[in-house]
C-alpha cells in the first residue's frame, strides 16, 4: 500500500481483504517449508500485519501458536481485533498497535518472525538488523520484500521504481544484506504474479464502482499507475520471501 499518512487512505485500505500482494496458499506454502523446525507451541510475531490476512492464515495453520500481530494503524488493528474475536482466537492472537521498528517483543523470544510486504516501510536492511535480536537462537524469520527479478527492466518500470523505492534490491543483493545482518538463508520463494491480482483486483473494483470518494484523484491515479507498472513489468520484479535463521557466532 501507499505510504501516504492520510486517514482516509487507511480507511480505504481497511475495507480491502489485504493491504499488499499475497495469498494464503503462498503464506502456507512458505510455512510448510519450515513448520518441522518450529516447536509445538511456537511464539510468533507478524510485523506490519495490516488487517491480518497472513496473521489469520498462520493462526489457522498453527492452532497451538501464540501470535502477536503488530501494525501502527489504529483502524487496521481494530479491524483485525474484531476478526480475531469473531473467530474465537483472542486467547492466542494479540493485536498490538505499535511501531514495527520497536515492536513490543522481548529479545530472544520469537520462534518465528513473519512479515509480508511491510519491511520496506522501515528499510529492508534496517528491518533485518532490528528484528534479528528478537529471535531465539533456533528461531526463524520469514520476510517478504519487493525484489528485482531480472536485469531486463522496461524503461518506464525502472523509472517508476527509481523514485518509488530506490533501495529495491535484487535477490542476490537481498541475500547478501541478510547475510551481513547475521542470518543464514534457508530458502527463498517468489510470490506468483497471480497473487498480485488478489491485491489489485479489489482496488480496481472499488475504483470502477466509485467507492473511492474519500481518496483524491491524484491518489487514485497513483493506484492505477502502480498496477499499470506491474502489468508492464515483464516479470522484472516481484515479492520474494526470504526464509532466514540467525547465524550462530563462531
Ligand atoms: C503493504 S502493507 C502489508 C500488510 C499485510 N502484511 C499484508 O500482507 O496484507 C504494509 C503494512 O505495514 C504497516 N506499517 C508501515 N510502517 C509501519 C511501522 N513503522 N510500524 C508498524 N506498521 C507499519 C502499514 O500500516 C501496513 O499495514
Amino acid at each position: 500500500m501507499s505510504e501516504a499518512f492520510d486517514p482516509a487512505i487507511f480507511d480505504f485500505y481497511a475495507e480491502l481483504p489485504q493491504q499488499g500482494p499475497g495469498r494464503n496458499s503462498e503464506t502456507l506454502r512458505v510455512l510448510s517449508c519450515i513448520s518441522d523446525r518450529l516447536p509445538p507451541r511456537p511464539t510468533i510475531a507478524d510485523l506490519g500485519c495490516g488487517t491480518g490476512r497472513a496473521t489469520l492464515a498462520l493462526a489457522s495453520a498453527l492452532p497451538d501458536a501464540a501470535i502477536t500481530a503488530v501494525d501502527f494503524s489504529e483502524v487496521f488493528c481494530r479491524r483485525l481485533r474484531n476478526e480475531v474475536a469473531r473467530r474465537g482466537l483472542a486467547d492466542r492472537v494479540q493485536v498490538v498497535e505499535a511501531d514495527m521498528a520497536a515492536p513490543p517483543t522481548a529479545r530472544g523470544s520469537l520462534d518465528l518472525l513473519w512479515s509480508e510486504g511491510a519491511a520496506y516501510n522501515i528499510g529492508f536492511e534496517n528491518a533485518l538488523s532490528l528484528w534479528r535480536p528478537l529471535l531465539r537462537s533456533e528461531g526463524l524469520a520469514v520476510i517478504s520484500e519487493c525484489t528485482w527479478l531480472s536485469e531486463k527492466r522496461p524503461a518506464e518500470v525502472a523509472t517508476f521504481w527509481a523514485t518509488a523505492y530506490p533501495a529495491m534490491g535484487t535477490r542476490d543483493e537481498n541475500v547478501s544484506r541478510a547475510t551481513s545482518a547475521g542470518y543464514e538463508i534457508i530458502d527463498t520463494h517468489t510470490l506468483p504474479a497471480a497473487a498480485w491480482d488478489d491485491y489489485y483486483d479489489p482496488i480496481t473494483e472499488a475504483i470502477e464502482a466509485g467507492r473511492v470518494a474519500q481518496l483524491g484523484p491524484a491518489f487514485i491515479a497513483e493506484l492505477e499507475q502502480e498496477r499499470a507498472i506491474f502489468a508492464a513489468s515483464e516479470g522484472s520484479y516481484g515479492y520474494v520471501f526470504y526464509i532466514l535463521k540467525p547465524r550462530r557466532a563462531g
